[in-house]
């Protein structure tokens, strides 16, 4: 477990001069373009906000608002990343950095990847029982229903895609 990213892992051993010159170059580049991505997103979320401030649709309002809170996440999703690669290039851990050794004991790790391997079968439960009510739910309100639980169905696969990554994350613990 533990294993460190790319770029981490490019400060953590010990390389010839010029292969390290590369990564942080390279690491620059993707910082600007992390820090690029930062502000669109801020734009994109400033939109949407100004867009449901007038809006008097209640259905409109309430589906902009899901979008509003993914686009926050997404901004903070980006945040981090930028946050890490910064500290990697700078030789410094800020707080908001995700990268950072572990103080888990080997139990209390292992007993995070049953859980994870748990919670994955429950979100996929989970989606199973959101396919049937799709079925059900097909008339209410035209079709809102059906869109909101795709919605559901979508967020419980993206977490399974989360999990299995901390599993395998986990595995050697
Ligand atoms: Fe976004
Ligand atoms: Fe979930």
């Amino acid at each position: 477990m533990n294993k460190p990213a790319d770029m981490a892992s490019f400060w953590l051993y010990p390389a010839p001069l010029e292969e390290r010159e590369r990564g942080v170059s390279e690491a620059e580049r993707l910082l600007k373009a992390f820090a690029a991505h930062e502000d669109e997103e801020k734009a994109f979320l400033k939109d949407y906000r100004a867009i449901l401030e007038h809006c008097k649709h209640p259905m409109a309002a309430y589906l902009l608002n899901l979008i509003i809170e993914d686009e926050e996440r997404h901004q903070t999703v980006v945040h981090s990343m930028a946050a890490t690669l910064r500290g990697a290039i700078n030789w410094t851990h800020p707080a908001d950095a995700i990268e950072g050794s572990t103080t888990l004991t080997q139990e209390q790790a292992r007993e995070l990847h049953r859980l994870t391997r748990k919670y994955i079968d429950e979100e996929k439960e989970g989606i199973k029982k959101y396919k049937k009510l799709i079925k059900s739910c097909s008339g209410y309100y035209r079709g809102l229903f059906g869109l909101l639980l795709k919605v559901m169905i979508h967020d419980s696969e993206k977490h399974v895609m989360i999990l299995e990554f901390l599993r395998d994350e986990l595995a050697d613990a």
